[in-house]
């Protein structure tokens, strides 16, 4: 088949099975010329890298309501900001999207620019999302790769090269289908193609509109692909998270962590550093204050991108009044659900206010 032939196919598919998602323009629409907002494109794109669409779409939603255009956001203070995004990760990605909702509300006129290279000059806007956006949102022709097409394109193609050596073939292969009426729509279908049809496991064959084209599906190899380079095993750090509970108003202690690096500006429990040798004996040593200190049973887990981590957490009571030290504050339990905590300090604070104890 040609390259024309095959992603006809599949803009017909996508017309009829396109999934319905809060940022997009439904194919019919587009069709009658109406055009999606770049600022809802952007938006959504930085959301939904790395994460998933159903983790995505209520922040999607709450962003918006927040901030209805990209100068809000760019008045917006960066604290609210990172509350709102609390529990999505990879906390540079919103410290990013303030500055260049910054520089397009106060350099730009609040214009996105349209072309990929003027995109990736932006704040948080790489290779892929500076290609989504000029696809999706300016109808330019740009070959967007992410994992579902890295995915979709080993199969149909039959590259067999593991990634991340492939992605140069599958790019060019991207490139190659990508057409110039619609490349938008194209990119998302071949998106929405691996998350409904061509899934990692047990691939639904039998209903994709690519099923003659795809050279896997023939050789019976569409499940084995994409190959993947071993993956380097993650080390495990420890550490340990201290709970202060106020005697009166139940308000628990916190701090904002360092503006840069992992978590950067977001809020935190004290605790110890994180480190591969943490000697978990002299936990105590770490304590922000001196107190009664009650060690939770279990610890809690959590998983970064290139660690995994574990923490011992710690409770104790402070008096009533009692003032908050220097760099901290008392937050109280209605404050705790719009806090700035990342996932990993929601879960030290669940596991610390639990009332399951191991007497020290
Ligand atoms: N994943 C990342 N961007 C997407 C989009 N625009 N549509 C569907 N899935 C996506």
């Amino acid at each position: 088949m040609k390259p024309f032939a095959i992603s006809n196919a599949l803009l017909g598919w996508y017309d009829r099975h396109a999934r319905v998602l809060p940022w997009r323009v439904p194919p019919h629409d587009r069709k009658l010329g109406i055009i999606a907002d770049p600022y809802h494109v952007w938006l959504s794109e930085i959301m939904l890298q790395q994460t998933t669409v159903a983790a995505v779409k209520d922040y999607y939603v709450k962003f918006l309501r927040l901030w209805p255009t990209v100068e809000d956001l760019a008045k917006a203070a960066d604290e609210d900001v990172m509350k709102a995004w609390a529990g999505l990760g990879y906390y540079s990605r919103a410290r990013n999207l303030k500055k260049c909702a910054e520089v397009i509300a106060n350099e730009l006129d609040g214009v996105f620019p349209s072309t990929e290279e003027s995109l990736r000059a932006l704040p948080g806007i790489g290779p892929y999302t500076a290609a989504a956006i000029s696809a999706i949102a300016f109808n330019e022709r740009a070959a967007v790769v992410d994992g579902n097409v890295e995915r979709v394109l080993s199969r149909l193609h039959e590259i067999t090269t593991p990634l991340p050596d492939a992605k140069p073939e599958i790019r060019a292969a991207m490139d190659n289908l990508t057409p110039d009426e619609r490349p938008g729509d194209f990119a998302q279908a071949v998106m929405d193609l691996g998350a409904t049809i061509c899934t990692p496991k047990r691939p639904a064959c039998a209903l994709c509109p690519w099923t003659f084209p795809c050279r896997s599906r023939a050789s019976g190899l569409a499940e084995t692909l994409p190959r993947k380079a071993p993956k380097k095993t993650k080390p495990t750090r420890k550490g340990v998270a201290f709970i202060v509970i106020r005697e009166g108003d139940g308000a628990v202690l916190m701090r904002r962590r360092a503006p840069k690096g992992l978590l950067g500006g977001m809020t935190e429990v004290p605790g110890s550093e994180w480190a591969d040798n943490f000697d978990l004996e002299r936990a105590l040593d770490h304590a922000p204050l001196t107190g009664d200190w009650h060690k939770r049973t279990g610890i809690v887990k959590h998983t970064f991108t290139h660690f995994h981590l574990e923490l011992d957490i710690y409770a104790c009571k402070a008096p009533s009044g009692l003032a908050a030290p220097d760099d901290f504050w008392w937050s109280v339990p209605e404050d705790h659900a719009s806090e700035a905590l990342p996932t990993v300090m929601r879960k030290a604070l669940t596991a610390g206010l639990s009332r399951k104890a191991d007497r020290i």
